[in-house]
């Protein structure tokens, strides 16, 4: 991949940018966005959506899916075999894509989060089945730059999006509540703030990295008879799990949702205002 057009520079479109360019100074990257807001400086703006899409041969769409149709229409006389896109759209499907794409080489789903600002994000794929392994390949490259990647089939699309998109927002609440509790302990927030989102993130580096069980790192912190184990009581009593899993369906079931209304307004979490 030489060069790379954004067309939506919002919140995942400028995430997307600042994450590639900082693994790739030298590549590249133009966009567009409706408004006349700056772009970030790593972006050269392009005049419309149509000269972005008869010029570059790689397009990560990043706009709202109510918002994908009227894109789609403008750039598909530009779009032909050479072009590989590259929707990033909670909910609106391949096959969709693809017909109002028809001569466009190859169509990918991703569902990338906000993190891939930072190169830490976790980052879903589904392709349609005709995609060139070549193609897979290196769309799998570009999105390892920005972080994890994970592909899988279109039909766990609305999980991915449910945990991988609007995760980022659940974690935060997290942070947030733990940030409070330890203000409500005395310690200065900034103290609690980085308390809570360091542990959070090595928590996260132990499972990843040992492959352990999550189940194995909290026994290791569990003494018997200690502390942690009031503290876990305390979170079992206020139904953590049946919490986030009810969130999860909860976004996983919006998502779906938007896919039988491609139409209808973008309200799942990734991308909502
Ligand atoms: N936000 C997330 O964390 C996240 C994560 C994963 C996936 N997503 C998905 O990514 C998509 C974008 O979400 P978002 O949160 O980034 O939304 P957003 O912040 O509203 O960004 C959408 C961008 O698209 C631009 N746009 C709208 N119509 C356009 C057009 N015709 N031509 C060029 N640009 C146009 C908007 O420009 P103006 O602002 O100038 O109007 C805006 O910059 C959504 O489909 C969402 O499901 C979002």
């Amino acid at each position: 991949m030489d060069s790379l057009g954004i067309i939506g520079l919002g919140t995942i479109g400028k995430a997307i940018a600042q994450g590639a360019h900082r693994a790739l100074p030298q590549m590249p990257i133009f966009g567009t966005r409706r408004g006349e807001e700056a772009l970030p400086p790593s972006v050269t703006r392009c005049v419309s959506n149509a000269a972005l899409a008869s010029q570059y041969r790689t397009l990560v769409l990043a706009v709202k899916p109510q918002q994908i149709d009227g894109v789609l229409r403008e750039i598909a006389p530009f779009v032909n075999g050479g072009h590989t896109v590259i929707s990033t759209c909670a909910g609106v499907l391949l096959q969709h894509l693809r017909e109002l794409l028809p001569h466009a080489g190859t169509i990918v789903r991703a569902m990338p989060n906000i993190a891939c600002e930072l190169n830490a994000g976790v980052t879903g794929l589904a392709f349609e089945a005709a995609a060139p392994e070549q193609i897979r390949e290196q769309v799998r490259r570009f999105f390892a730059l920005l972080g994890e990647v994970v592909t899988v089939q279109e039909q766990h699309f609305d999980a991915v999006t449910a945990i991988g998109g609007c995760g980022p927002a659940y974690a935060c609440v997290i942070i947030e509540a733990i940030t409070d509790a330890g203000v409500k302990q005395g310690l200065p927030r900034s103290a609690s703030r980085l308390f809570a989102a360091q542990m959070l993130l090595g928590s996260a580096q132990l499972v990843l990295q040992s492959h352990a069980h999550p189940a194995e790192i909290r026994d290791r912190v569990t003494t018997p008879g200690g502390c942690t184990i009031d503290a876990l009581t305390a979170l079992e009593d206020g139904k953590i799990r049946a919490a986030l899993i009810a969130a999860v369906a909860t976004a996983a079931e919006k998502s779906s949702r938007l896919a039988r209304h491609a139409s209808v307004p973008d309200t799942c979490a990734p991308g909502r205002r």
